[in-house]
């Protein structure tokens, strides 16, 4: 009898591979549970390919690690992203994506997410900021994010970062096979309520890697046990958003990209890729 071979180009037989996984979701739905759709379960092709995209991602934060100082300007940043990216023979995934104007998000205090790098904006000592780098390799996405403090960062702000650090840290923990979307952010606003901090509702972590922006939606509020089932092969992006303040956000109104804080407070943000394995997380974009 002619052996049928997995669907996902392992080139095992199904049995072998993805039956036990496939067999284990379709228990789940039939529960009531939310699954994902086979599109969300990367092969291990896509993986290999989006994991050569994170490297480079990867690649491109420690160069910004290195080369940040006081005075930069976020536009500098931008250029820096922009030539060690084309120089790896890569794609910033930012430039254009529904119209944003340069390559890297750049977001400084109180502005939480979504900062367009600009000439005349330059990093002055007691900055926090975020950098938020997304590369496109061989039509493959990756997206990562770290926080900077320029010079002396007082303490306020000096905890906000660690704090959101420790956030991120026990989303990854919590995002287990065979767990659920919802445990992530449940770890994740336990922790920063516990510490004093809000979390950004509106704002997420995704799917990514056949695309920017996939499902699942993942949100950094979530409740144990709820919403979509986390299944080997899926990868998204953890990316918590911590407000020493009041959670609420607002959009510019005059370039309609950037987000800040509804009060004006600092906002920190880290972000890491994770691929979800039989074993448990692993970090693509360490
Ligand atoms: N990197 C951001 C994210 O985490 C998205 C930036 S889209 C941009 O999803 F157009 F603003 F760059
Ligand atoms: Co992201």
């Amino acid at each position: 009898m002619e052996e049928i071979k997995c669907w996902c180009g392992s080139g095992k037989s199904y049995e072998e591979c993805h039956k036990a996984i496939d067999d284990k979701i379709k228990q789940y739905e039939a529960k009531g549970v939310e699954v994902p759709p086979r599109s969300l379960i990367k092969t291990p092709e896509q993986i290999e390919k989006i994991r050569k995209s994170a490297k480079i991602n990867t690649q491109v934060l420690d160069l910004v690690e290195k080369n940040i100082h006081e005075g930069m300007s976020t536009e500098e940043i931008d250029v820096l992203v922009k030539e060690f990216t084309a120089s790896q023979g890569a794609i910033c995934a930012p430039y254009q994506y529904q119209g944003f104007p340069k390559s890297v998000c750049t977001s400084i205090n109180e502005e939480v997410c979504h900062g367009i790098p600009s000439r005349i904006r330059k990093l002055k000592n007691g900055d926090i900021v975020n950098v938020d780098v997304s590369t496109i390799l061989d039509g493959y996405y990756s997206d990562a994010s770290r926080m900077f403090c320029i010079g002396e960062v007082d303490e306020e702000k000096k905890k906000l970062v660690e704090v959101t650090k420790e956030c991120l840290r026990r989303g990854i923990e919590a995002a287990q096979p065979w767990g659920f979307v919802g445990d992530i952010g449940a770890v994740i606003s336990e922790y920063a309520r516990e510490m004093g901090y809000s979390v950004v509702r509106e704002l997420g972590g995704h799917g990514v890697g056949i695309e920017f922006h996939e499902d699942p939606f993942i949100s950094h509020v979530g409740k144990k046990g709820t919403g979509m089932l986390l299944v080997p092969g899926m990868i998204f992006t953890i990316e918590p958003m911590i407000n020493v303040g009041k959670a609420n956000v607002v959009i510019d109104r005059y370039n309609g990209w950037t987000i800040y804080t509804g009060d004006g407070k600092p906002s920190a943000q880290v972000e890491h890729m994770i691929l979800i394995t039989e074993d448990g997380p692993e970090i693509l974009t360490y």
